[in-house]
This record gives C-alpha cells, structure tokens and sequence, in this order.
C-alpha cells in the first residue's frame, strides 16, 4: 500500500473512484463493480437566498443509449439530463452550472442534443452557464463552442477572457467566476489570444490568471461574492502533482488569488465523485458524474451571510412520473439503481474470495459491510458512522477478502479520512 502524505487518502480514494467509473463507462464487462449505495435522505433544506444548482459530467451521448448494454446509468445519460434539469427547477434553483464534460466527445451532433435540453430548461425558469471539460472539444474548436453555448454563459458574460474558454457573470448581487481549465486537445485552441500550446494538459496560461484578477478586483470594488468554478480541480495533491494526468498548470497560483481575493468556495468535477477539501480557507466541492449513482448533483444557497453547501440525488423517478414516461426502470429508478449496485457489490467480493477464500457467512457479512460503506459514503453519513461501520461484523472478513485488491487500501482510507462535510457545510461569508 502506498504511505499516506498530507493530502494523500482523498486523492487516492479519487483516483481509484475515477478508474472504477471510467471501467464503467468505457469496458463494463472487464470492469470491476463499484459497491452499493444507499438512498439519499428524503428530507432537504428548503431554498435560503439564491439558490444555484451546479452538475457536473454529463456526458451527455445520444448515441450511447442502448438500454440492453449493460452500461447501467450510462445508457440513461439523456433522460438523467432531463431529470436533473426538471429536479433543479422543482428544487427552486435559478441559476445551473455545469462543471464540464457535457458530452462524451466534442462531436457537435451532442453538443447540439444538449444545447436543445438547456433551450427548454430555461424556457422554464432556468438560467444556464457551462464550462469546458476535457471531453468537450475536438473535433469542435473553442471558437465553435462557444457558438453553439452562446446562450448558456458566452453571449451573457460581464468579460470574456481572450485566451481561453472562461469567463465571468454578474447578477443576483453575485460574481460568477467560469475558469476553463482545458485539458482537452491542442488541435480546439483556436480563440485568437490562445496561448501556443504542443500538449493537451490542463493548464491556466499566464494571460488567463491576469484576466482572473481583473475580474477578482472588480468584485472586489463592487462588493460582490465571488463563485469560481472549473472543470479540473484545484486543491487535490494529484492535481498539483505533475505526470500524474491530473495536474493542473497554475492551479496553485489560481488558488492563492481566490485566497488573495477572498473568494471561499471553488467548484470542481473531473474526478467523478463528491469531496470537498479545504485549505487555507478555500473549500473546493467535487460534484459526481451525473450518470453513475447517486446520480447525484450539488446545491448552492447564497444569502449575504452564509453560502450552504449541499449534496443531492435527483429524484428520477419523480420526473419520470411527471414526464409520463413508460419504463419502469425510469419510474423506479431508485430502486433499481439499489439493486443493480448491490449485485454488483456481490460480484466484487466474490471476484475477491476467488484469490482470498472466506467462509459461506463471512463472505455475506462482507458483502454487507461494503454495502452499508458505500451508502454511508454516498448519503454523506459516513463520517458519523464511522465507529459504528467499523464494529460490523463484516469488517475484519472484508479486508481479509480484498488483500491486494485495490478496494482494501481505498476503503480503509475512506473510512478514518471521510469528511463529515459530505453531507453538507455552511460557509461565512
Ligand atoms: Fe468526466
């Protein structure tokens, strides 16, 4: 197992998540299954102030929904979409952000079916802005995308950095700081103030951080909260660290002039699962791919005092029941994401057992112990239950079963490091 640093057991958790998930999309009859989760709590806190939804992931593919793949969530990325966007609206959010990777690839025909989906949503009621993740460009350019999202943050914006896809918004008394970290290919650099670039890493140009503390220093004489967000993370060792894929050029300096400016809270995806880390009074929240469970998003309450930060499911199957669909995997969704994971859960520890035998009840009280993680990890109990999860009686048998498997160190780095943040945090401004 690798030795523990200061920021390693998140990252490393991040890291093995992001492999699973990216398993799940890409290869799911080679991948091995994430465990179970269980489902979110009912009750949510009513709207104070402005409240914003931020999504992040998408992954928006109409040609990738074939419901007997076997691609789970995967297949039902166009109704997730519609879901969310309708589960935003009822929760009385005004305001969407979309952290990046909108779609599976920077294929227009996608970008299109989405920008179709944002049109309607803001007929409704539903201000829209998105980013760039490092699946959305190539083939189409920046220049394109900017075209085709026009609506949803580029024709709206207070400035638009020339250099890069990011830009910033002011209404509702708020600053919204939209950072396009990049990371997608060099061939899509084609803005006129783009920075020359050989490689595809993600990155922050020179150019782009001066634009940045412009924008800062005008909320700053406004007296405006700031809200930044960007596809890549900033405050993960891995994306600090370099080689590693994740990094992200200038993302420390880009951290210290939120500091600089007093900006609390950064928004992030990439990673596929939800975090928040903090440091020196930055928090960043990782909001999870969309289309994977929980199908999960974030909520955002601003009131001039305090910014409450908290995670959500969308609740599929009530859109599915207002929507009048017909599948009866959409209008019990919940249920069947349960079932499918749990059995998944199963398929994990038995794959273990094969090389790391246990009893016929040792193995079922295992299966249960990473059930009942998960679902703590996922409805953001975890850090509560900590002790309690570690006395199940599955504990000790779980971990004899995944020596040497991935799952054992991450696990155990998920149960003593969890936040309890997880499950929602209030910032003062
Ligand atoms: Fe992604």
């Amino acid at each position: 197992m690798k030795k523990a640093t200061k920021f390693a057991p998140l990252w490393m958790l991040a890291a093995a998540l992001l492999c699973l998930l990216a398993l799940l999309i890409a290869s799911p009859e080679t991948a091995e299954a994430p465990p179970t989760q269980s489902a979110a709590p009912t009750a949510f806190p009513t709207p104070e102030g402005l409240r914003l939804a931020v999504a992040s992931d998408t992954h928006l593919d109409p040609a990738n929904t074939d419901k007997q793949s076997g691609l789970g969530e995967t297949a039902y990325n166009m109704e997730l979409a519609d879901a969310l966007l309708y589960d935003a609206r009822e929760q009385g959010a005004k305001l969407l952000l979309l952290t990046g990777d909108l779609c599976n690839s920077g294929r227009r025909p996608k970008h299109e079916a989405l920008v179709e989906k944002l049109r309607a949503a803001e007929a409704e009621g539903l201000t829209v802005f998105v980013l760039p993740g490092n699946h959305d460009l190539a083939p189409i350019t920046q220049t394109e995308f900017a075209a085709l999202y026009a609506e949803f943050g580029y024709d709206e914006a207070y400035s638009r950095d020339a250099a890069s896809l990011s830009y910033c918004v002011m209404r509702d008394e708020l600053m919204l700081l939209m950072m396009d970290t990049a990371g997608y290919g060099v061939a899509a650099l084609d803005l006129e103030g783009a920075p020359t670039r050989t490689d595809s890493y993600a990155f922050l140009s020179e150019e782009t951080l001066r634009w940045a503390q412009t924008m800062l220093q005008s909320a700053r004489e406004l007296g405006l909260p700031v809200l930044a967000a960007g596809h890549y993370n900033l405050l993960p060792e891995i994306s600090r660290t370099e080689n590693t894929g994740y990094y992200v050029e200038n993302g420390e300096r880009f951290a210290a002039l939120l500091r600089q400016y007093g900006c609390k809270l950064y928004l992030s995806g990439h990673m596929h699962l939800r975090a928040v880390y903090e440091e020196e009074g930055l928090t960043e929240q990782l909001t999870e791919c969309l289309i994977a469970y929980p199908t999960g998003y974030t909520v955002l309450d601003l009131t001039a005092e305090n910014l409450r930060v908290t995670p959500r499911r969308v609740d599929v199957e009530s859109w599915a029941a207002a929507t009048g669909q017909s599948d009866p995997v959409l209008l019990g969704f919940e249920s069947w994401q349960r079932q499918g994971l749990r059995s998944e859960c199963r398929e994990t520890v038995e794959i273990m057992v094969q090389r790391n035998p246990l009893g016929e009840g040792e193995k079922e009280s295992a299966i249960r112990f990473f059930d009942a993680v998960m679902s703590a990890y996922w409805d953001g109990s975890i850090a509560a239950r900590r002790e309690e999860l570690k006395g199940m009686e599955g504990y000790g048998a779980f971990f004899r079963a995944a020596e040497g498997f991935s799952y054992g160190w991450w696990l155990k780095d998920l149960l003593d490091t969890a936040s309890p943040k997880l499950a929602g945090f209030t910032i003062r401004l």
